[in-house]
């Protein structure tokens, strides 16, 4: 097949059918491809590149400078790329110590988003999940030796996620997760294994995203229904990670629970205080440090539908979340925001 655009609508409809999708940086992974690679443009599949070659790193960067986040591939190419970024991610976590922590880390993260794209697609794939777990697992060991790198990390990755290169479903789980780990690491007042299964909770939190159809993400007015899928979530994250992974139950009920202190502000904006106060009882600090790095994150980055926020007025809202419950914590975090973002 040549590389021309495929009109004919019974060509195109078959070609959409044997298509998948997958992100622009995956094709670094790839090797001699068995069929072109295709881009969505103005309704039709359009090849850009041949089959029969490796996609060469220009063609890749065209495609990332022409906006293309996504290209389409044949299934068959897909299994291989797929397969490739397996043996890289196995690759990475044998010699993750091993040179430059802040070129591995940087791999490490990029390497995982795309299998964590993989695992939307795909939430009830064993493999995938796993693969997941382990080098997340592997990736807080090394962040948790390698402490001094993170504001870097972090910052690199969340110009990324302000360029758009992976979408906020996939970049804010490691952002606020990275975060969380450093704030934990910093406080002194937990074990490394909690660090650890923490920063595991915060990453894999919001998993039931996949079950939300990636058309509605970025939409900026939601019927009731979609607002009703995305409030769910949580428990979606919950169902899938339910007995897949050795995460313990009290981490799950976490996951459950991420979205508490969205709730109680509404409930407090609803002049609802009793019920806002109702979850205490039940919200242990892990839980309130989970949401809290997810909110955070969450208000200081651009939104499709929305402007980003101050740090300074982001922590103005978590105080209000926080504050009359763990006002030690509060402080700490507000110290220890202003070291990490102190560059
Ligand atoms: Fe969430």
């Amino acid at each position: 097949m040549s590389l021309t655009t495929i009109n004919s609508y019974s060509a195109h409809h078959r070609l959409n059918l044997k298509l998948k999708p997958i992100l622009v940086g995956e094709l670094h992974l790839a090797r001699k491809l068995e069929y072109p690679v295709y881009i969505f443009r103005d309704g039709v599949f359009v090849p850009v590149i041949n089959e029969g070659t490796v996609p060469s790193k220009d063609q890749i960067t065209k495609l990332i400078k022409n906006s293309y986040k996504e290209v389409f591939v044949y299934e068959s190419d897909k299994e291989q790329i797929k397969s490739n970024l397996r043996s890289a991610l196995v690759k990475i976590t044998r010699s993750i110590s091993l040179g430059d922590p802040l070129e591995n880390g940087t791999k490490g993260i990029k390497l995982l988003t795309m299998n964590l794209a993989n695992l939307y697609s795909n939430p009830h794939d064993n493999e995938l999940l796993t693969v997941q777990f382990q080098n997340s697992q592997n990736l807080s060991k090394f962040f948790l030796e390698n402490k001094k790198i993170l504001p870097i990390i972090f910052q690199n990755q969340f110009k990324g996620l302000s360029q758009n290169n992976f979408h906020f479903t996939l970049s804010q789980p490691m952002l606020s997760s990275i975060l969380l780990l450093a704030f934990l690491q910093s406080s002194h007042l937990f074990h490394e294994k909690e660090i650890e299964n923490l920063f595991l909770t915060s990453y894999l939190k919001d998993i039931g995203y996949s079950i939300i159809p990636e058309s509605k993400y970025d939409l900026k007015t939601l019927s009731s229904k979609d607002k009703d899928l995305f409030a769910n979530h949580a428990n979606f994250s919950f169902d899938l990670l339910e007995d897949r992974i050795p995460l313990a139950k009290n981490y799950l009920e976490i996951i459950r629970n991420h979205h508490f202190l969205n709730d109680r502000i509404k409930a407090i904006a609803l002049g609802n205080r009793h019920f806002a106060n109702n979850d205490e009882m039940m919200m242990g600090l892990e839980s309130t440090l989970v949401a809290v790095f997810d909110i955070l994150v969450a208000m200081i980055s651009e939104r499709p539908y929305r402007r980003a926020l101050s740090l300074y007025q982001s922590l103005e809202v978590i105080k209000r979340m926080m504050a009359d419950e763990y006002p030690q914590e509060f402080k700490a975090l507000v110290v220890f925001l202003k070291n990490f973002f102190k560059n």
